[in-house]
């Protein structure tokens, strides 16, 4: 049963350093930055939230993308396969982050069809002078899901988002090299183009400063609230891409002797100062159309979905040269979201070329077909907008806290933090030791924090008055069968048994 000849001795690799930068640049600036990030700041304090946002990203978010670095390119493999060779009772963890992955990427999916459709419909304002109904009634044809659900499919749906999926597999299929790589290498510095155009632009509308200033003006007293804190933290996870798997696996990419510190370095700065510009934009953006409305900005800002699909359509209608602002925004929010999205898939794919010992056209395809047609069959349908939302909530809130804290339990307590501690130093130039260890450490403290809290809050109030059968079913439902479908997976024998420890 033992081969040698593992996938692991014929793995691609990134070209060089620049390369697995581009990528990992790609993966961490997604929607997280462009949508998620500008209204969380707004909610928590604005700028006093860049406090507790600075010191997640300095204790949790570099100290654990140099974990998952060390981890990928230590053990050389994807999520599973790295954790089973830092110890053969820990792949259970590794398919855990993998079906993580198979949610985020069922739905994230979804939203990068509605932002490639929005970008065709900013040539012409498509959603004419009632956004909000447009996309609801219109394109999402949504129905009232406390009247009961239907499964109806959405055309103009469906089919941009098969068309998503099609372009990743490709991508995919196509390998590192030629497939991810190339892929950021070309939309990543469109994406920077055209992100500094629109939002140099939109700081020159009337109203800009009045929305920089809704943005940035501290609210000191919310840094007492836990909550801002869980946002910062929650924030920077899902942003940076660490913990669930991407990391790991792009690392798992890289030629033996790389800077692995000094990159992570450049990618965790470039992602926060990418944040940074978005929330300026953004904000700018909505401190115009406060203004033209004669209303506060607080009256127009809005979260996710209502930013992108409510706000931006009414801005786009009253901008000057507002088909260009249209395709500036949402093209950059399909660019961005299209690498993280090639990301998210990647880690699924990697591990089953690993654990079948295929080869990469049959893995992606085994991967992305089934995928797709789940993504299409729940989001594709009448039912696609509040399943969404369900499934964002209780995968981010809860299950990449949940295995981002069991994997560094498992992590620090096996005591062989000290031999990725000595990997890292090996090919670094930015050594680390006891803070790293430390910060690793006091992460896990606050991950089992933000677990417990967030639980019993939706476990006391329920989430956004969805009925409790629904919650129940595709929120905590999918987040506890998660971790048991990752445990049956780790049981299944290897097409080609992976050698132990490298
Ligand atoms: N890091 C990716 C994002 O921010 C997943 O969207």
């Amino acid at each position: 049963m033992s081969n040698p000849s593992s996938t692991s001795s014929q793995r691609e690799t990134f070209a060089g350093r620049g390369a697995f930068i581009m990528a990992a640049i790609g993966s961490a600036v997604g929607l997280g930055n462009i949508w998620r990030f500008p209204y969380t700041t707004y909610e928590n304090g604005g700028g006093a939230f860049i406090l507790p946002y600075i010191i997640a990203l300095l204790t949790a978010g570099l100290p654990l993308l140099f974990l998952d670095y060390a981890i990928g390119h230590k053990y050389r493999g994807g999520a599973p396969l790295s954790f089973r060779r830092f110890s053969p009772k820990f792949e259970t963890f590794g398919w855990w982050q993998v079906l993580i992955n198979v949610i985020i990427g069922i739905y994230y999916a979804v939203v990068l069809g509605w932002a490639a459709s929005y970008t065709y419909f900013s040539l012409n304002s498509a959603w004419g002078d009632k956004p909000v109904d447009f996309f609801v009634g219109e394109f999402l044809k949504m129905g009232d899901i406390t009247q009961g659900v239907s499964f109806e499919f959405v055309g103009a749906v469906t089919g941009p988002l098969v068309a998503v999926w099609l372009v990743a597999i490709a991508v995919l299929a196509l390998g590192i090299k030629k497939g991810i790589s190339a892929a950021s290498n070309i939309l990543m510095p469109l994406l920077v183009v055209m992100f500094l155009i629109l939002v140099g632009y939109s700081l020159t509308l009337p109203g800009a400063a009045k929305g920089l200033d809704a943005l940035f003006t501290p609210n000191w007293e919310k840094l007492t609230d836990p909550s801002v804190w869980i946002a910062a933290y929650g924030q920077i996870f899902f942003s940076l891409s660490i913990c669930f798997g991407i990391m790991i696996t792009y690392a798992s990419y890289l030629k033996p002797k790389t800077d692995l510190t000094g990159s992570g370095l450049v990618v965790g700065f470039a992602n926060s100062g990418f944040e940074l510009l978005a929330g300026i934009g953004v904000f700018a953006a909505l401190g115009f159309m406060a203004t033209a409305a004669g209303q506060e900005v607080n009256e127009v800002a809005k979260g996710g979905i209502g930013l992108a699909f409510f706000a931006f359509p009414t801005i786009i209608n009253q901008a000057p040269m507002g088909a260009l602002v249209g395709i500036l925004f949402f093209g950059s929010l399909t660019f961005a979201a299209l690498t993280s999205f090639i990301s998210v898939v990647e880690v699924i794919v990697s591990a089953v070329q690993d654990k079948l010992n295929a080869g990469r056209v049959k893995a992606t395809l085994l991967v992305g077909i089934p995928m797709m047609v789940v993504s299409v069959m729940l989001f594709g349908t009448t039912t696609g907008l509040p399943m969404l939302d369900v499934m964002d909530k209780f995968v981010n809130q809860f299950g990449i806290v949940a295995v981002a804290f069991v994997s560094l339990v498992v992590i620090v307590t096996s005591e062989k933090l000290s031999t990725l501690e000595r990997h890292i130093n090996e090919v670094s130039s930015f050594k680390v030791g006891f803070i790293w260890r430390l910060c690793i450490v006091v992460t896990a403290g606050v991950l089992a924090f933000m677990l417990f809290s967030e639980i019993a809050k939706v476990y006391r109030e329920g989430y956004e008055g969805y009925p409790s059968w629904f919650v129940n079913t595709f929120g905590w439902g999918m987040a506890i069968g998660l971790a048991i479908v990752a445990y049956l997976l780790s049981r299944l024998a290897w097409k080609n048994e992976p050698k132990g420890e490298l």
